[in-house]
């Protein structure tokens, strides 16, 4: 489910190439006097009629204020404030007017926010995190994550998954120091999670916690927590420590926390052909 804002123009030309170019918007739907904009969740539309609607206000919202400057430099020659700190909201933001006149926001939340990502931006923008705040993510917050985990696909819907919360300080610096730098994450992180799965309840136990472990990864950063699937692990160690049974399949350990970076580069990826054998 989503939503469209309409405005009015009268030339809808310095709108198109605005938009796309400077604020790097796409053009979901051309529909020939009406076109409408995206910018990651946000769907807005200009139709051509014989006024201008100018009063309202768009705002684009980013993931740094590093990305709120480089939009201030990009912006400069239409800028009407720089990016300054507005305590009142808790936000760092700047003004621009588009071609019609109308107010511009660029803004970043000082706070973290609630899930707002679309589909493509959650997957392509999810990173492995290593560093985190001290921030603590909030209980209901964990709820929430897990509430929608219950949508996990599973072998035959037994649902033989769960996800065991590690919060206790001491633990946490014993797994970080299990294996140097592949368990090193535990130690910035304020909480991490084990996800594994009940052979006695799935059949296939590895599959289950795996697509578990992922599923959990994607909620977390959508509601923005960042995760680390860590793999190099003496799983029969851990699982001793932590009081899980030997006979259950730990898939993995994740440190949860809220990202010192949330914009972090992508590491290289290769190009999309090689992942398609004919
Ligand atoms: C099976 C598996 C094992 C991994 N093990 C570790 C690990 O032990 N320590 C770590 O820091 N990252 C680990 N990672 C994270 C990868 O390094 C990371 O996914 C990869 O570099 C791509 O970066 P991205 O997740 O930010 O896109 C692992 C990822 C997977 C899928």
């Amino acid at each position: 489910m989503s939503g469209i804002l309409f405005l009015k123009t009268k030339n809808l030309g310095p709108l198109k190439d605005f938009y796309t170019g400077q604020l790097d918007c796409e053009i979901w739907q051309d529909q020939g006097d009406c076109v409408i904009f995206r910018h990651g969740n946000f769907l807005f539309g200009f139709c051509e009629r014989d006024e201008i609607e100018d009063k309202a206000m768009l705002t684009f919202f980013y993931e740094s204020k590093a990305e709120v400057d480089e939009m201030c430099g990009k912006l400069k020659e239409i800028s009407v404030s720089g990016p300054v700190n507005n305590e009142k909201y808790n936000i760092y933001q700047f003004f621009a007017r588009d071609p019609d006149g109308r107010t511009v926001e660029c803004q970043y939340f000082n706070d973290p926010v609630s899930c707002y990502l679309s589909g493509d931006e959650l997957l392509l923008t999810r990173r492995s995190v290593r560093k985190f705040t001290d921030q603590q993510v909030p209980r209901e917050l964990l709820n929430k994550i897990i509430d929608i985990c219950r949508y996990v696909p599973s072998s035959r819907n037994t649902q033989g998954y769960f996800y065991r919360i590690i919060d206790d300080r001491e633990a946490l610096m014993w797994l970080s120091r299990t294996r140097e730098s592949s368990t090193a994450p535990f130690a910035k992180a304020p909480m991490a999670v084990a996800i594994c799965a009940d052979p006695k309840i799935t059949g296939r136990a590895e599959q289950d916690a795996c697509i578990a472990a992922y599923h959990f990864i994607l909620t977390a950063w959508c509601f923005g927590l960042g995760t680390c699937w860590i793999g190099g692990m003496d799983r029969d160690d851990i699982k001793d420590r932590l009081g899980i049974p030997q006979t259950h399949y730990l898939a993995t350990i994740t440190p949860l926390g809220y990202p010192a970076d949330r914009n972090l580069k992508a590491p290289k990826r290769k190009p999309a052909a090689d992942f398609l054998k004919e």
